[in-house]
């Protein structure tokens, strides 16, 4: 069986994009493939500088892939600091790749545009090798994530062709999964939703505050009772997300015969996010409230997935040379 591997950040609670663009599509990989997904919070840690925060967004992250079907008995699900192979392997993949390839990296471009990269933390410039040795260390077959994450699969793939060039073959190469249809869910504003543009919409939080976030949506000045074009609309753009096709079809009908306002459809779109996520906030909130359950999940997963890194960081260790097994073998 083919092995899906994908981590998300403990940096917030996921939003939309984050949900449709990674949660989903890496939980339906559960079908077909062997999935270890896990929380990312050594990445999380270039931005997250707040204990109970770092802890308080892990669990929320644990209940919220379970709520919506992580299956921790079928898939590996742990935290990416219970697995301290990753560290080591990051620091081995940085002997072999080049400062000029991580200076393409878009996040680190996007520091030094800002003019502040010596102010930067080392770990965003490192951030890629960090994701490389996270896919490297359990020879992941595919990675799905949204596309601004395909540069750093991308990069992973070249850093395991330069090491197996310079050690002779160790590492499978990955490819990304990226659902076409989701590849960039619109936020509030009508760009990419993202947690630094602030135009998240999330699913977890109260009926009342999910509404309240699409009624804020940004809509152009077409008068209520003219024609509208549901293909330039955000509105219509998640509609179309979350709601069955005849109901889509329903909305395109009456954005183009007119009399039809965004605040009609802005209700429509909260009420099939709403029924969408009303059955997995009840689970979400019923896991948060039971932290000890959600600590043996990503503890009994760690456990097994050190199973797997061990036998990577074993052959890695060995083609460059160091006899020991390291201080994590058992
Ligand atoms: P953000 O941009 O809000 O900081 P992250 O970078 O933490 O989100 O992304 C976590 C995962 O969700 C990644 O796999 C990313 O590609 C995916 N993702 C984030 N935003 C979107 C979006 N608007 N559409 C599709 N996928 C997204
Ligand atoms: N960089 C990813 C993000 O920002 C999170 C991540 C860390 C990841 N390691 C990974 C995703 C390995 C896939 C595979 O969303």
């Amino acid at each position: 069986m083919r092995r899906a591997l994908s981590g998300i950040k403990p940096t917030a609670s996921p939003h939309v994009g984050n949900h449709l663009g990674m949660v989903m599509p890496a939980i339906a990989l559960q079908e077909s493939h062997a999935c270890l997904y896990f929380i990312a919070d050594y990445h999380a840690l270039t931005s997250v500088h707040d204990a109970a925060a770092m802890r308080q967004w892990t669990h929320e992250i644990a209940a919220y892939f379970m709520a919506f079907g992580l299956d921790p008995t079928r898939s590996v699900f742990y935290r990416q600091s219970d697995l301290p192979e990753v560290c080591e392997l990051a620091w081995i993949l940085s002997c072999v790749v080049n400062m000029g390839l991580l200076e393409r990296a878009h996040a680190w471009k996007a520091a030094k545009d800002r003019g502040n990269e010596g102010a930067e933390v080392h770990g965003l410039f490192a951030y890629p090798v960090l994701m490389a040795a996270d896919i490297l260390i359990h020879d992941a077959d595919v990675v799905p994530v949204g596309r601004d994450q395909v540069q750093h699969i991308e990069m992973t793939r070249d850093m395991a062709e330069r090491f197996n060039f310079t050690f002779g073959d160790t590492f499978r190469l990955p490819e990304a999964m990226v659902r076409q249809e989701v590849h960039t869910v619109p936020g509030l504003d009508g760009r990419k939703m993202s947690k630094s543009y602030g135009n998240t919409v999330t699913l977890m939080q109260s009926k009342k505050a999910l509404r309240q976030q699409v009624m804020r949506m940004v809509t152009d000045s077409t008068p209520l009772e003219d024609p509208k074009d549901p293909e330039t609309c955000n509105v219509f753009a998640l509609y179309r997300l979350f709601a069955s096709p005849e109901e889509v079809a329903e909305m395109a009908a009456r954005y183009r015969a007119g009399n039809y306002g965004y605040g009609h459809a802005k209700m429509a779109l909260a009420e099939v996010m709403e029924a969408y996520a009303a059955p997995a906030r009840e689970r979400y909130m019923a896991l948060l409230a039971d932290p000890q359950t959600l600590e043996e999940v990503l503890r009994d997963g760690a456990a097994r997935a050190r199973v797997t890194a061990r036998e990577v960081i074993d052959r890695v260790r060995s083609r460059v040379g160091f006899v020991g097994r390291g201080t994590y073998a058992g």
